[in-house]
């Protein structure tokens, strides 16, 4: 066996499991999960209708780059979202079964074992899976805490020299999952300056990127930065988009990678070998699916209601703020309680399901930056999501 497996923790959903071992929540209580980021808003028709206009696809095998009208679909979408002139969509995209396989896959393809010390830089919360692509790509994850006394930023100027001439990868998740914190222009400027000095690459998780507030204000993009820096050819930087939280399709499993053309041509061949083409029933659907706004609109209005009612109940029991974007609000808890014992608590009395912080984050320099916080995955209905936020004032107004 692989002994790099041995390496891998548990993953959150495993921890919680055993969190709650035991317990038996209140019956007479609906279950209410807001743990687990998957979009529960109902996805457009027309996307299923394409699916099915498209079985006769069931017969071919696909290539892995993808079909030209997916490809060149998505490139029109970036080009529209982000104000891009250049995306070539022959050798700027690629289209991916979802993002976390991608995200995975990117590390086996960029990192290079040869050389000693490989280092590959996370957030702290963050998504799971970059730990893992890290560990087995042979790499050591690096990571920066993202603290609420920093607005929940990552300082990369704390990286010391030394180890960022070990970095080879770098993983921004912007719209932040869970902080929901987007980076701004000059954070952008800093890291691909670090890049240019210290040549690794990075590969900007953008998943939540449709999920924000204000439909006149988008979140700025990595692409988008990039281009505004003079950096058309986007060099050393991919950017990773998925329509599971965009269109409400995560059983769909489609997203892209977009942007520096000679990582994409090596990241095509990794990825003929390891044979991922997505079918071409789901191509044809996720090509009508990125050129269609009007129900995603529609998804952000249905979170924007919800931040908008929810977070003014909770914010006199739990530290929290609407985010810039995504769907979770990241709250903490009263110092009563540790995230563990309040996510607990709410299970056992009050059938509420949460995510405890720290099983998010990992400790790095002496702190765990979960700690004490929650994670809301606001993706239930608005009747459920008001619901939830009254057991969990009902438990903080207990302690
Ligand atoms: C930050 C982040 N990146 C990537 C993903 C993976 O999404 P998908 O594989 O559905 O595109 C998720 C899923 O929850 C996520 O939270």
């Amino acid at each position: 066996m692989n002994p790099d497996l041995s390496l891998l923790q548990p993953y959150p959903f495993e921890k919680l499991r055993r969190l709650f071992e035991g317990i038996t929540p209140p019956a007479a209580l609906k279950p209410i999960r807001l743990s687990i980021g998957e979009p529960r808003h109902p996805a457009p028709t027309f996307i299923g209708e394409t699916l099915a206009a498209s079985l006769a696809g069931l017969a071919l095998y696909p290539g892995t780059q993808g079909t030209p009208e997916l490809r060149t679909a998505i490139s029109a979408w970036l080009s529209r979202r982000y104000a891009l002139p250049t995306i070539d969509p022959a050798r700027q995209v690629l289209p991916v079964n979802g993002t976390r396989e991608a995200l995975f896959a990117i590390a086996q393809c960029v990192v290079d074992r040869s050389r000693a010390g490989a280092k590959v830089v996370c957030p702290n919360p963050f998504y799971q899976i970059y730990e893992g692509a890290a560990l087995l790509a042979g790499a050591e994850p690096v990571f920066i805490n993202n603290l609420p006394a920093d607005g929940f930023t990552s300082d990369f100027s704390a990286i010391p020299p030394a180890t960022w001439r070990e970095v080879q990868l770098v993983y921004v998740c912007s719209p932040g999952n869970p902080t929901g914190r987007v980076l701004r222009l000059d954070e952008w400027k800093t890291l691909f300056e670090l890049s240019d000095r210290y040549d690794f690459v990075i590969a900007a998780d953008e998943c939540y990127a449709e999920l924000y507030f204000d439909d006149a204000a988008p979140p700025l993009g990595a692409l988008e930065a990039a281009q505004q820096l003079g950096r058309d050819d986007y060099r050393n930087l991919v950017a990773f988009f998925s329509l599971s939280k965009r269109s409400n399709v995560p059983g769909l499993r489609s997203g892209f990678v977009a942007g520096d053309a000679g990582i994409l041509q090596n990241f095509l061949l990794y990825r003929t070998y390891q044979g991922c083409q997505m079918s071409p029933v789901v191509q044809a659907a996720s090509a009508a699916a990125w050129q269609d706004e009007a129900h995603v609109r529609e998804n952000r209005r249905l979170y924007r209601d919800k931040f908008a009612r929810i977070t003014p109940l909770l914010a006199p029991h739990l530290g929290v703020a609407v985010p810039d974007a995504g769907f979770y609000l990241w709250a903490q808890t009263p110092s009563t309680l540790s995230d563990t014992d309040f996510a607990r608590r709410l299970q056992t009395e009050y059938n509420v399901t949460l995510l405890p912080g720290s099983f998010l984050a990992r400790e790095a320099n002496g702190i765990n930056p979960g700690n004490g916080f929650v994670r809301i995955a606001l993706v239930d209905g608005m009747d459920e999501c008001v619901e939830a936020a009254e057991r969990i004032i009902a438990l903080c107004q207990k302690l």
